[in-house]
């Protein structure tokens, strides 16, 4: 594409960077480069770590150039970020207020979603989306089966099989608020939402007297967890590892490896978008089916609690607590 013409479409748009940063944010562009002198501010504020370690020894709010931009480059404005798990492990994300980075890595993504939405959609709902389509050919009446099914990726599973006529059993931990976590994911239209314990008790096989056994299970937990979902699975399915949040290896039953000839596989996002770098026509397409869900109001926002960019280290102390909501840090 005409790099003139991509700038000029960018402009004052909203745009997502699909593969500079791996935990992609939403920015506002504002800036390409053009004959005359730049006229926009030189420094940005960002939470650099220049060493591994917890993050609230390595984190500092540090101020930083930002960088002179070339001929293909475009300097964004950040405005949300989300801070997930893998962040915290990795400490790295897209903390910071703006960037410069080639105008050819970023999409455009559509400003009537909410900050929220957009700030969220190319992690989450992207991950979902991708396991529900490329491991099985789903079709209205067939089950899905996952853990961790109140996270972020979780919430948006429920409500992608919701959209598609596939029902979802959905597996939580117990907790103090067990019925309103229950209601919450039963009005994003969660069929079954059922407790770790509960999972491993008889009863659930009068369950699959009035629902299809699943033939995929979603994985973010792996331990024990990991192994029940599996357990329940009906003859040639497959299940599909994308986190590990319990840090415990998943022990499989190989009886059911042998008889019901399950499929383990493992997905990663970051992998699917690098995979893709070449040709962002399924990346575009997927953004803009999401869009469309929001749109029709078959996707809504992340249940997330908003925190000030500069209130970063309460947010990150609260991700790291047990039973914690989603925070987004919001940059303007
Ligand atoms: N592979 C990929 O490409 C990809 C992409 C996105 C996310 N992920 C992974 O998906 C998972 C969810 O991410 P997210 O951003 O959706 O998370 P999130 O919204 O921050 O939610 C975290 C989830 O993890 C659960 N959890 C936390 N500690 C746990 C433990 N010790 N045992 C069992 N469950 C625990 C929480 O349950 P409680 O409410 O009970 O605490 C909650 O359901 C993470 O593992 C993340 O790394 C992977």
């Amino acid at each position: 594409m005409d790099v003139a013409f991509l700038y000029r479409t960018l402009k004052g748009m909203h745009v997502l960077k699909p593969l500079v940063f791996r935990r992609t944010p939403i920015c506002y562009c504002i800036a390409w480069k053009t004959k005359t002198q730049r006229t926009y501010q030189t420094f940005c504020d960002a939470l650099i770590y220049r060493k591994h370690g917890p993050y609230s020894e390595v984190l500092k709010l540090e101020r930083i150039p930002i960088p002179q931009i070339d001929r293909d480059d475009i300097h964004v404005r950040m405005l949300a970020a989300p801070i997930n798990p893998a962040d915290i492990n990795m400490i790295q994300g897209t903390w910071r207020t703006e960037a410069v980075c080639k105008a050819n890595e970023v999409i455009p993504v559509a400003n009537d979603i909410s900050v929220i939405s957009a700030a969220t959609l190319s992690v989450n709902p992207c991950t979902a989306y991708r396991m529900l389509k490329d491991f099985v050919t789903l079709r209205p009446g067939d089950t899905v089966i996952q853990n961790g099914a109140n996270s972020g990726v979780g919430q948006a599973v429920i409500q992608i099989c919701a959209s598609f006529g596939v029902n979802t059993i959905n597996i939580i931990r117990d907790r103090s608020n067990l019925n309103e976590m229950v209601k919450k994911l039963q009005s994003l239209g969660a069929n079954y939402v059922i407790t770790e314990d509960m999972l491993q008790k008889e009863e659930m096989a009068n369950l699959f007297k009035v629902v299809e056994r699943p033939k995929l299970a979603l994985n973010c937990v792996g331990g024990s967890s990991a192994g029940n979902l599996f357990y329940h699975l009906k003859d040639g399915s497959t299940m599909v590892t994308y986190g590990g949040m319990s840090r415990k290896p998943t022990p499989l039953p190989a009886k059911a490896l042998i008889f019901k000839n399950i499929k383990i596989c493992g997905f990663w996002m970051t992998q699917w978008k690098r995979n893709h770098l070449h040709d962002l026509t399924k990346l575009t397409m997927m953004v803009s089916d999401l869009t469309e869900m929001i749109r029709r109001g078959q996707l809504s926002e992340p249940s997330c609690t908003k925190v000030p960019f500069y209130d970063f280290s309460k947010a990150l102390q609260a991700t790291m607590e047990s039973y914690s909501n989603k925070h987004v840090l919001i940059m303007n």
